[in-house]
């Protein structure tokens, strides 16, 4: 079934956001990619429309707010409305919490926790104003939840983001908007590629049932499922992805 809505993907030059932009394009949304790896970016809309759908590549540091408002007008002057907003670009840091370097802290938290801020607020406000009865999606994690040695400002973020996620769907529910969060456990993405302690990736992986990574594309079906009418009861909800990832 063509569905035609407008969905907005932060980080969707890469893992789980490139996935999910294939998955709502070949659906028949409408995709906005954004990111700050333009090149990517780029080959990500070059796919979806040599696929015979429609795209465009916003470049957008998630980090300032600014960004983010352009990047929600952009959509709307380009396709009319946005229906789905998915704040997920995010970055992981591995340093033990003594040895931070405060700039590093900050890094992530402008990134996970800012950059969700500025697009519930952002996404939140043009739904309003257009009468949208929309979605929020914001990426969060198992670690949002469960603590693990060097990753103190990860986890700090993915924390916030869970409590972000309910607090505003109270909000925003009286427009008909909903917010909700997916948590991914350990999945197959450059983000954790790039750890160079493989040891932290094999444990990631045992934790996960069936001892495997999930796959980009498992989290965007979730995802893609959060958005549909048939989910409107999942409002402030965290839905894990994470195939049974145990602490
Ligand atoms: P990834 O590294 O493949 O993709 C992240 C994307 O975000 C990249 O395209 C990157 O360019 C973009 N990005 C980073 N900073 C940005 C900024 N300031 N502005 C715009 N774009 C920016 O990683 P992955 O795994 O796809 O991560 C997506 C989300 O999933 C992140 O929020 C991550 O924390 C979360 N997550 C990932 C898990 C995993 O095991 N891979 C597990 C749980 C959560």
């Amino acid at each position: 079934m063509l569905q035609n809505r407008v969905a907005i993907i932060t980080g969707g030059a890469s893992g789980i956001g490139k996935e999910t932009a294939y998955k709502f394009a070949a659906k028949g949304d409408r995709v906005v990619v954004a990111d700050f790896n333009e090149t990517a970016g780029q080959e990500v809309v070059a796919k979806i429309k040599a696929d015979g759908h429609e795209a465009i590549f916003v470049k957008t540091d998630v980090s300032k707010f600014e960004d983010v408002e352009a990047l929600v007008e952009k959509a709307v002057e380009t396709y009319g409305r946005i229906d789905v907003m998915f704040n997920n670009a995010g970055i992981g840091r591995l340093t033990p919490v003594l040895d931070q370097k405060l700039s590093d802290y900050h890094s992530v938290i402008n990134v996970n926790q800012h950059g969700v801020v500025h697009g519930i607020i952002a996404a939140g406000k043009k739904m309003r104003e257009l009468g949208i009865k929309g979605v929020i999606i914001n990426t969060a994690s198992v670690f949002g939840f469960l603590a693990s040695p060097g990753t103190f400002a990860y986890h700090a973020s993915k924390g916030a983001v869970i409590m972000m996620t309910k607090s505003a769907a109270l909000e925003l529910a009286p427009y008909g908007i909903r917010v909700v969060a997916v948590a991914p456990g350990a999945v197959d993405t450059p983000i954790i590629q790039g750890y160079k302690d493989k040891g932290l990736v094999d444990s990631m992986k045992s934790k996960v049932m069936g001892n495997k990574l999930t796959l980009p594309s498992q989290v965007a079906d979730t995802v893609y499922l959060l958005t549909l009418d048939e989910a409107s009861a999942i409002n402030g909800s965290v839905v894990m992805a994470d195939e049974g990832y145990a602490s």
